[in-house]
């Protein structure tokens, strides 16, 4: 019986370990058996033979949070530009580059697949749109290829870091892969000052069960960490119709049922929060509210709820500016930097949903449907039924281009001079 259980259990844990592999194998083996990079999920081989240094630079996102990371690195300047010794020269330190963005906005939330065992089919999403930017297709015509891929989505960092890795490797590319969890817990390495206390890191509920950020924040200090994994504050930043609560009103509620088990639990006094997902930076403001306004709630005695647990002045960590730096070094050390020094011509990229493709289901506002979606599983790597279009500015929903308009004017600028 117990040798029954073991063979049972090994058999099990066999094939999980080769499904997890598969996603990557045929990821690595569609691609190659495409070298024109002429079907979705493929790139033209040869663009990758040459001199890399003047091709844009690629950044990924679930959706247009991303785009705080592209501002992060757009306003980046700790080198100088001419030595690259360290220390400010007020020249952005990516001014020569170009940038190729892209948003899988209809593919999103990447951060609810884990909780429906999508897992699998989540890293072939994120293997696909780091195709979608080493390759040349788009829905209307050609985009270039890319010398490095910025993960800028917490999730697809956290899921897909080592399969992007992995591929790039096998495709014997020498292209440079950076995500933002590990950047950010070197930012909260860098930047703590002293502070010792409780980090708690917000992010998606899939960001939280991947456990990424406790994982990378163990190497980097002692502090405890709690996890907020929010369902449907990414969407309702993204614009998402389906979510109909005010965005203050999901942060107030999720902070609230945080602070209410992290107390329970009797948890370390919190300092510091995690800005865990590439969205959370354009509320950055409404969620320290949401901590100053649970800590001044009165519980039944009159004294203040949650007055212990929180400290007065929270700081937050946002791991766009350590991306940035993660990723200058990376090109920098591999001397990849722009030569050409092209101040202008971004790209951005959304993706869709493609009604000509067999099978797909549309919800009424013409997304997909929920179903349908989070009913798809991994082994399709070619599939279209998203595709992927260029990104204007009278694209995004009105709420999002508002935020963006004024949180994050580097981009904005770059996005009114996109065709
Ligand atoms: N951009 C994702 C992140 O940083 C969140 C949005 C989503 O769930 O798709 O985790």
């Amino acid at each position: 019986m117990a040798t029954c259980v073991r063979l049972t259990l090994f058999c099990v844990l066999t094939f999980v370990a080769r499904a997890a592999d598969d996603v990557v194998a045929t990821a690595v083996a569609y691609a190659k058996a495409h070298p024109q990079g002429d079907v979705p999920a493929s790139f033209v081989a040869t663009d990758y033979q040459g001199d890399l240094r003047d091709l844009p630079i690629g950044v990924f996102d679930s959706g247009v949070g991303g785009l705080t990371v592209l501002e992060a690195i757009k306003a980046h300047d700790r080198h100088h530009n001419l030595t690259g010794e360290d220390g400010a020269d007020g020249v952005p330190d990516f001014a020569g580059e170009r940038f190729v963005y892209f948003g899988d906005q209809a593919n999103m939330p990447y951060g609810n697949y884990s909780a429906v065992g999508r897992t699998g089919f989540l890293r072939e999403l994120i293997l696909r749109d780091a195709l979608f930017l080493l390759g040349r297709r788009q829905a209307s015509g050609d985009k270039p290829p890319v010398k490095a891929i910025v993960i800028a989505c917490n999730t697809a960092t956290a899921y897909g870091l080592e399969d992007i890795r992995a591929a790039v490797k096998s495709w014997g590319i020498p292209i440079i892969v950076i995500g933002v969890v590990e950047a950010g817990a070197q930012g909260l390495a860098e930047t703590a000052d002293g502070a010792q206390g409780g980090v708690a890191v917000l992010a998606t509920v899939g960001t939280c069960a991947s456990n990424a950020y406790p994982k990378a924040i163990a190497k980097v200090t002692g502090r405890p960490v709690r996890q907020l994994g929010s369902a449907s504050l990414a969407a309702a930043i993204e614009g998402d119709p389906s979510v109909k609560t005010p965005i203050r009103d999901i942060i107030r509620a999720d902070v609230g049922a945080f602070l209410k088990s992290a107390a329970a639990d009797g948890a370390a006094p919190i300092d510091t929060l995690m800005l865990g997902c590439t969205h959370y930076p354009l509320v950055a403001d409404e969620i320290t509210a949401a901590f100053a306004y649970w800590r001044e709630q009165p519980a039944a005695d009159g004294r203040k709820l949650y007055a212990k647990l929180v400290v007065p002045q929270l700081k937050q960590v946002n791991p766009a500016a350590w991306t940035a730096e993660a990723l200058w070094r990376s090109l920098h050390a591999a001397k990849m930097m722009a030569v050409a020094k092209t101040t202008s011509g971004d790209q951005f990229y959304i993706s869709i949903p493609n009604p000509q493709w067999k099978g797909v289901s549309l919800a009424a506002d013409g997304t997909l449907a929920y179903e349908y979606k989070y009913g798809r599983s991994e082994g399709q790597i070619g599939r279209e039924d998203t595709i992927n279009v260029p990104m204007t500015a009278d694209k995004l929903p009105g709420a999002t281009a508002g935020l963006v308009r004024d949180k994050l004017p580097l981009t904005w600028r770059s996005l009114q001079g996109a065709r």
